[in-house]
């Protein structure tokens, strides 16, 4: 046979198998980040037409009612945030997340919501409702973190019971069932207790792995080191890296296309020791500016770069960035980093990626049009 003859209809079969695939798959690659109310970015200084979703943080849960709200200070750019990022690009999808990392009495505000069936009807409704009124097209849960077998069973119920009153109310409405997400752990356990992984296939849109906070300067783990805060792959014995953790998802049965891996628009400056001895894990005496946590965002990073005339190194076999200048040292994403990830969540056919947050890019968005 010529190759004439088989070209149109190989066209053809290829073209419906890559709409199938488009079906199948459900949701288009998710270019997420989040926006992030006390940032100091407006938002609608955000460049939306470099993304597909947009997660508008924090609202808030009441520890009395078990209700999510929005603090009276937040309530003008938070209901006005879709209208916002959408005028730039009107296709940009919005998600209300509610937590965040606010620490025990948040993550213990969660335990008690998840406990009880009113209570998680207030939490229910009342996202449901507030998602409905500011326009947002869905609703991303921060519990950071569920930490106990009973909090991952309860949960797994939150989230089943989540998804079946958005499927109600959308029925009843008429209006798009609300797009349902999770910010979870960097792995499929939390320090060995295992999330809910059925509810979260069954219930979920997706989930977003947090893949960073694996080494800091402030933490009393890895205060004497510098170590890469989010490296793709491991840097020691540890196995604390993003592939170890979103390779254990996926062995959980949690599908690759409903993962979006986690990309850090920050870092951790340490002070190193001593100035000449700067490689990854080399001796270090905490955050470099004494009394604080030692992060950094990318802009300020690039910054302090500039000014001190920094040396820059990417180990591309751990996959990080990183630089230093006297006895400062920085672990960061730069754009090598960040390509890297986006490649390795194409090759392991993930949803997308998710930044956290869109504010700690520079002024010409390096990190959030890499490889995207
Ligand atoms: C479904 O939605 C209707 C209208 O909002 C409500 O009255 C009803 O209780 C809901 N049912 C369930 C099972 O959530
Ligand atoms: C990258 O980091 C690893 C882990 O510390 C190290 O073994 C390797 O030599 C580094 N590669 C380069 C090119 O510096
Ligand atoms: C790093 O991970 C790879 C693959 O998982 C493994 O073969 C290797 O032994 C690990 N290296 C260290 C130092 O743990």
């Amino acid at each position: 046979m010529s190759s004439k003859t088989t070209t149109l209809p190989l066209l053809l079969s290829t073209l419906l198998f890559l709409i199938q695939l488009n079906v199948s798959a459900g949701q288009a690659a998710v270019k997420g980040a989040y926006w992030y109310w006390d940032s100091g970015l407006p938002a609608s200084s955000i460049d939306s037409t470099l993304f597909t979703h947009l997660f508008c943080a924090f609202a808030d849960l009441n520890a009395d009612t078990y209700q999510v709200t929005v603090s009276s200070s937040n309530q003008a750019q938070f209901s006005s945030f879709t209208q916002t990022v959408q005028q730039n690009n009107p296709s940009v999808k919005t998600l209300l997340s509610i937590g965040g990392g606010g620490g025990a009495a948040l993550a213990d505000t969660f335990a008690a919501m998840a406990s009880q069936p009113d209570r998680r009807k207030s939490f229910i409704d009342s996202s449901i409702s507030l998602a409905r009124s500011y326009n947002f097209h869905g609703l991303d849960i921060d519990w950071e973190y569920p930490s106990t077998t009973t909090h991952m069973t309860n949960f797994g119920t939150l989230v089943t019971e989540l998804r079946a009153a958005v499927a109600n109310e959308s029925q009843t409405s008429g209006n798009t069932a609300l797009l349902l997400t999770a910010a979870v752990h960097r792995s499929a356990d939390y320090y060995t207790i295992n999330y809910p992984f059925e509810s979260i296939s069954n219930s979920l849109d997706w989930i977003n792995v947090m893949a960073y906070d694996f080494y800091g300067s402030a933490w009393e783990s890895s205060r004497a080191n510098t170590g890469p805060p989010a490296a793709l792959y491991n840097a020691t014995a540890s196995q604390i890296n993003g592939n170890a953790g979103i390779t254990s998802w996926i062995g959980a049965g949690v599908a690759a296309n409903k993962i979006v891996l986690g990309l850090p628009f920050y870092g951790y400056a340490w002070r190193l020791v001593n100035a000449d001895d700067h490689g990854l894990f080399a001796p270090a005496d905490g955050p470099a500016n004494a009394g604080t946590d030692g992060s950094m965002v990318y802009h300020q990073i690039r910054d302090f770069i500039s000014q001190n005339a920094a040396e820059t190194v990417y180990n591309a076999t751990v996959v990080t960035n990183y630089c230093y200048s006297g006895t400062t040292w920085i672990g960061y994403d730069d754009t090598e980093s960040i390509s890297a990830k986006v490649s390795y969540a194409k090759e392991e056919a993930l949803l997308g990626y998710f930044a956290w947050q869109v504010s700690g890019d520079d002024s010409n968005w390096a990190l959030s049009q890499t490889g995207w």
